[in-house]
């Protein structure tokens, strides 16, 4: 593909806490096999996290160098990958503010994801307006961006369509169309579930595991997974499915010939979970010690970290006011142009 028509690639994560596996085998892998292949902008949604974290703003902002650490770690390379502060970027809440009108309240509560997110906050009637709202910013985020390709988890997916008919609605409204629409990219591996084998990864349901784990604390986290409550005896058959320990395997055991022969084993009985857990372990503490050393390494010096932070923002910055610009224009808000 041509420089000029490669693809522009957003995604964003709130600040609430550090990263874990759960991001990382759901998006951050993916973030870095595209990167240098598609413009890539990695936002650090600060603005929207504080949408449903007003009352305890410090759990966000002492967040956002983590996020960024987490995400030089694993690799974002800042020369390839473009990673911006939101709150930083006033053009973003600019376009917000202008995108709301296009948008009806009962639209907003009928989006499955913010119900979804409502009554797991059980918010009931007494929701934040911004949370409520949170969509139009994240549609702003995208449109600002003029992003074409925004990778997602299926739960994102009515975030999408709702950006997608912000972007009509607008578009119809000026003599020419200004904003674009964009494609999900819907993400092919499973969610990985917590250690519990309850729920999805979430740091705060306390079943995750950070990218920055300690040896002890992955050691324990492992030790703690969900397996099989009815394989008792090493010689009990096994059951592979719901089981967190081959949740992870098939999430990061590269060699799938070796996983399969290992289930197999395990659905015939004779394999202990203490083998396949110390199998897991061994792969987990090769593939985190790298990260570990690279995060404390960055950690150590925190001014250049805000200063990749701060060349991002700059730079997606330019992109959004140009965006924000041109919006204006066409609305007829440019009187002293
Ligand atoms: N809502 C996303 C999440 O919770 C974060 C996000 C904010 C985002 N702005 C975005 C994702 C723009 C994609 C594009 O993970």
């Amino acid at each position: 593909m041509s420089s000029t028509t490669r693809s522009t690639v957003l995604t964003g994560d709130r600040p609430t806490g550090p990263l874990h596996l759960g991001h990382y085998a759901g998006s951050l892998k993916a973030r870095l096999e595209l990167q240098g292949r598609v413009e890539q902008y990695l936002l650090i949604a600060d603005a929207q996290a504080l949408t449903d974290n007003a009352g305890d703003p410090a759990r966000v902002t002492s967040n956002v160098l983590e996020v960024a650490l987490d995400y030089l770690a694993i690799g974002i390379d800042p020369r390839l990958t473009t990673i911006a502060v939101q709150s930083q970027i006033p053009e973003l809440a600019e376009l917000t503010s202008l995108l709301m009108n296009y948008v009806t309240v009962s639209r907003l509560e009928r989006n499955p994801t913010i119900k979804e997110e409502i009554r797991q906050r059980g918010y009931e009637r007494d929701i934040p307006a911004g949370f409520l709202a949170y969509p139009v910013s994240q549609a702003a985020d995208i449109a600002a961006f003029r992003a074409t390709l925004v990778p997602v988890g299926e739960d994102q997916l009515p975030m999408i369509e709702q950006t997608n008919e912000l972007v009509r609605r607008f578009n119809a409204t000026v003599a020419a169309p200004v904003l674009v629409e964009c494609a999900a990219m819907l993400s092919t591996v499973s969610r990985l579930p917590g250690i519990d084998g309850k729920a999805k990864m979430s740091k705060s349901l306390g079943n995750a595991i950070a990218l920055g784990a300690s040896p002890v604390e992955v050691r324990k986290a492992v030790q703690a997974m969900y397996t099989d409550a009815q394989h008792l005896k090493v010689s009990d058959p096994g059951l592979v499915e719901g089981n967190v320990v081959f949740a992870f395997l098939d999430a990061f055991e590269p060699d799938v010939e070796k996983v399969e022969q290992l289930k197999a084993h395990y659905r015939r009985g004779g394999l202990a979970d203490s083998a396949v857990k110390r199998l897991l372990e061994d792969r987990l503490q090769g593939m985190l010690a790298p990260i570990r050393e690279e995060r404390q390494r960055l950690a150590a010096d925190r001014a250049a970290v805000l200063a990749v932070l701060r060349q991002g923002t700059d730079r997606a910055r330019e992109r959004a006011a140009s965006t924000v610009g041109a919006v204006k224009r066409a609305m007829g808000l440019s009187y002293f142009a």
